[in-house]
């Protein structure tokens, strides 16, 4: 039975951000053929003053403004439920870090409640940040995309947004897509090429165009292997590697060619890694 759609309930104060990018082609064809349901509310509608005021100084003294906690009460607990019926995500610059494994969580969720509802919130915070008792009684996990600060949480909703809807079965038109992406295995993906097989005098690797498969999944693991060795070492700590993996990599340790991590070089247009010469 295919999985009911994955709801995103967005709480922002700036929906118009998400609209362009919503209805640009993957996730607006997933959110067509249901498979993904995202849903903007304006924080500054759930307002009771005169001027709409969704923020204020903070106690204490210092720059910057904080958004007020009853908007965001009110919005969440009107669309939710008091208590909400479902996860409450804060995007936040202090939250745990976003990686493809939290997207794959995010999509397929283990709380029971989550299996019939398949429903998410995201609030997305602003100015200085929100009112410490929203992070205290409201928000269930917080997220951060990385160790930098935007200027609010939509970007980083998005990111959540478009990395976890790609996980879900059919919104990629391969159907291994998500399987296949640099980080989904452990490693980083191996490199594509596509026609002309030559451009500008740069050839695609003779082993893409020798029609035979078993090598060239070989190589491609062996291309990714090499890539995460070169650009991100810290993940071979982690990556499941097989037997043979573990011999190709052991040839790269001790290779002087591949020494340096880099992230500028490309490998070898050759066809094949100099350590790969003979593999089956
Ligand atoms: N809001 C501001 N910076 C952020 C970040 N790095 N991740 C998530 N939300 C944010």
């Amino acid at each position: 039975m295919p999985l009911p759609a994955l709801r995103f309930e967005v709480f922002t104060l700036f929906p118009e951000v998400f609209e362009p990018y919503l209805h640009s082609s993957i996730l607006q064809r997933a959110r067509q053929r249901g498979l993904v349901e995202v849903n903007l509310y304006n924080i500054r509608d759930w307002t009771t003053d005169r001027h709409h005021i969704t923020d204020d100084e903070p106690y204490g003294g210092g720059g910057g403004m904080v958004m007020k906690p009853e908007p965001i009460f009110a919005a969440l607990e009107s669309v939710l439920g008091a208590p909400p019926a479902c996860p409450v995500i804060l995007l936040t610059p202090q939250g745990r870090t976003f990686t493809q494994s939290v997207a794959h969580e995010l999509a397929f969720g283990e709380a029971p409640a989550f299996d019939q509802t398949r429903r998410l919130a995201l609030l997305c915070g602003r100015y200085e940040g929100v009112d410490e008792r929203v992070r205290q009684h409201l928000v269930s996990d917080q997220i951060s995309i990385g160790d930098y600060v935007l200027t609010g949480g939509e970007l980083a909703a998005l990111v959540v947004i478009d990395a976890t809807a790609r996980w879900i079965p059919g919104v990629l038109g391969d159907p291994n897509g998500a399987l296949d992406d640099s980080h989904a295995s452990g490693l980083l993906e191996y490199p594509h090429y596509t026609r002309p097989p030559e451009f500008r005098g740069w050839s695609v690797p003779d082993i893409l165009l020798s029609g035979d498969h078993g090598r060239i999944a070989r190589w491609r693991r062996e291309q990714s292997i090499l890539r995460t060795w070169q650009r991100r070492r810290d993940l071979l700590e982690t990556a499941p590697l097989s037997k043979l993996d573990r011999k190709f990599l052991d040839q790269l340790k001790t290779s002087t060619v591949y020494d340096e991590p880099d992230v500028s070089s490309e490998t070898p247009g050759t066809g094949e890694s100099p350590q790969t010469p003979d593999t089956p």
